[in-house]
């Protein structure tokens, strides 16, 4: 392999390997974007790594990230395959949408999943109306807490997936349901199992996987979750009348019906837990993680809180509920929700992309085939883009009349072909839930508590560690 990387003469640099391992001790898999952020002020923005015999580069800061992505999206649109995941039933043409390769089974399914989501209400009126109807649910939850201390993080979790699990399965949970709160539960402890140095060491040595017992041991919360989905997909079978559309799940039911005939279609039995795991989970940790960052900022931050319920008070008043047509005359509000996707920062090493054919990026060579990792905390957090990228300053996003300004280094959703495909979902998500909180509550930290830490915890996303928040009625 060195040999063969001596002769690409353009290939970007990177810390020398060590025999077997690479350079994997030279990342700290709990802070990945930490040990990249650090690697590219020593070697450029552009830098490569070796995880035992797989090439990776990192691309760091706006301007090369936007060239990869955006420039030349195609290039750089590939996912590595992921043997880990094949004990769950990943494989050729099961392989979901997310870790799908570039290729007719993910255009196929990321086409289906945008059209049936959007049928379903995706960015519509009636899916505006669950949302809000959601956001009520949870205001309630919430001011049946009297006041008291408690963590939101399992109630908001509940709430944001009842949206997604609304479009996939057509139902909803209650907060208090059991089951579904220990489905929660196992997301949250899957995205765990996911992170650090062994699963980051079984992605490039996949035949440690034939070690008895570790697939198990490793990944145990991801069974569980395909066998609760498996669970929901049984019942759902059973009560499916081919001429109607409830949901998602019916109308993937009716496109493996069509495909039958078709040998090699991704509208197969194996691929519909794969997909609907991946909207199900994709659609609910990073929007929720993300709304359990704002809350913590406006708790740390009771001058900026003062000044969102104002605009509320302006704009919506305390007797309706919040709409979509209002985000346009609510810029600070904008600009703090835009604020708290940037610095909270929750997608930092986004997803990794694969090259799919031989290209150049800022300059140097870049093999077909090899890993690519956007470093996307550099972009939400370049030097050289923000003006103050280190702090929660939602005057990123506002111009010299406090009007809501867009701006292009802001990409927390990723850009180009992979862009995440539930975008729309998430703002009127974020925007609804977000408004609808502040409008009944000011939150507050309860009394005698220290000051919650304003750093993440990496797991897959970045996220708040464990806060408790006293919820007032305004
Ligand atoms: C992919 C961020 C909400 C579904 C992604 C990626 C990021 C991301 C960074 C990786 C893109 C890449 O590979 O370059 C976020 C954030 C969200 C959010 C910050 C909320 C604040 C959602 C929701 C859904 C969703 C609500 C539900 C439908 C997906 C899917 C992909 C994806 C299916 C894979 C797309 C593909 O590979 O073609 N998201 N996401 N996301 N997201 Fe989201």
């Amino acid at each position: 392999f060195l040999k063969r990387r001596k002769r690409w003469s353009r290939y970007p640099p990177g810390p020398s390997s060590l025999p077997f391992l690479g350079t994997m001790l030279q990342i700290d898999f709990h802070n990945p974007h930490v040990s990249f952020t650090q690697l590219s002020k020593k070697y450029g923005n552009v830098f490569s790594l070796q995880n035992c015999w797989t090439n990776l580069i990192v691309v760091n800061g706006f301007k090369a990230v936007k060239e990869a992505l955006v420039q030349k999206s195609e290039d750089f649109a590939d996912r590595p395959y992921f043997p880990i995941y094949e004990h769950l039933g990943y494989g050729e043409n099961s392989e979901g949408v997310v870790l799908a390769r570039y290729g007719h089974a993910w255009k196929e399914q990321r086409r289906f999943a945008l059209s049936t989501l959007r049928n379903f209400g995706m960015g519509k009126k009636s899916l505006e109306h669950r949302v809000t109807e959601e956001a009520g649910f949870l205001c309630s939850a919430i001011s049946s807490e009297k006041g008291r201390p408690f963590d939101p993080h399992f109630l908001i979790n509940n709430a944001v997936s009842n949206v997604i699990c609304s479009l996939i399965y057509g139902e909803r949970f209650d907060y208090d349901n059991k089951k579904f709160q220990r489905l929660l539960h196992l997301i949250d402890q899957a995205l765990d199992e996911e992170a650090g140095f062994l699963p980051q060491l079984l992605v490039v040595v996949p035949w440690l996987l034939r070690i008895p017992g570790v697939p198990q041991s490793i990944f145990r919360s991801q069974k569980e979750i395909l066998d609760f989905t498996n669970e929901l997909l049984k019942e759902h079978r059973m009560t499916w009348n081919p001429t109607q559309k409830r949901d998602f799940t019916d109308a993937f039911l009716q496109e493996i019906e069509k495909a039958k005939e078709h040998a090699g279609s991704s509208f197969n039995d194996n691929n519909l837990p794969m997909v609907t795991v991946d909207l199900f989970t994709a659609g609910t940790e990073t929007t929720s993680t993300t709304l359990r960052w704002a809350l913590l900022f406006m708790l740390l931050r009771p001058d900026i809180q003062c000044k969102v319920h104002e605009e509320i008070d302006k704009v919506i008043g305390r007797d309706r509920s919040p709409q979509m047509e209002d985000q346009a005359n609510m810029p600070y509000i904008s600009a703090v929700i835009h604020e708290t996707q940037r610095y909270g920062d929750i997608a930092p090493v986004g997803l990794p992309h694969m090259t799919y054919r031989d290209t150049e990026l800022q300059g140097f060579f870049i093999p077909k085939g090899t890993t690519v990792i956007t470093n996307l905390t550099s972009v939400l957090k370049d030097e050289t883009v923000w003006e103050k990228p280190h702090q929660f300053y939602p005057e990123h996003f506002l111009d010299a009349d406090e009007q809501f300004v867009k701006r292009e280094a802001f990409l927390p959703f990723s850009a180009g072909r992979r862009v995440c495909l539930g975008e729309q979902l998430a703002r009127m998500e974020l925007f609804l839930f977000f408004t609808s909180l502040l409008q009944h509550f000011t939150i507050c930290l309860p009394e005698g508590q220290a000051r919650p830490r304003e750093d993440g915890r990496f797991a897959a996303t970045l996220r708040p560690h464990p806060y408790q928040i006293q919820a007032v009625p305004r």
